[in-house]
């Protein structure tokens, strides 16, 4: 499945995600600037920040209070905002479309 990375500037990105990837990893793997992922993913540090597109919010889980309080913590929280690191990859989400912050800290 892929998923498309739009950045502050509108620039877009695509990468192909292996199912069970958290998209957090990904944006690592496909060098997309934006994405920091300091913790590695165990939601310490909100560096994962995005915001998922409309459209594809409902199909995500709702976040976990832990997720919540993070996300209190990131740059300009929205209500579409999430942490990358918790969206893993399925079919369901080919073409997700998540925007990255201008900045993360
Ligand atoms: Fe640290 Fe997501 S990578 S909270």
């Amino acid at each position: 499945p892929r998923v498309i990375f739009i950045d502050a500037d509108g620039g877009q990105f695509e990468a192909d995600v292996p199912v069970g990837q958290s998209i957090m990893e990904s944006a690592i793997d496909n060098m997309i600037d934006g994405i920091l992922g300091e913790c590695g993913g165990v939601m310490s540090c909100a560096t994962c920040h995005v915001y998922v597109a409309k459209e594809w919010q409902a199909k995500l889980e709702p976040a976990e209070e832990r997720e919540e309080d993070m996300l209190d913590m990131a740059v300009e929280p929205q209500e579409n905002s999430r942490l990358s690191c918790q969206i893993e990859m399925t079919d369901a989400l080919d073409g997700i479309t998540v925007y990255l912050p201008r900045s993360q800290f």
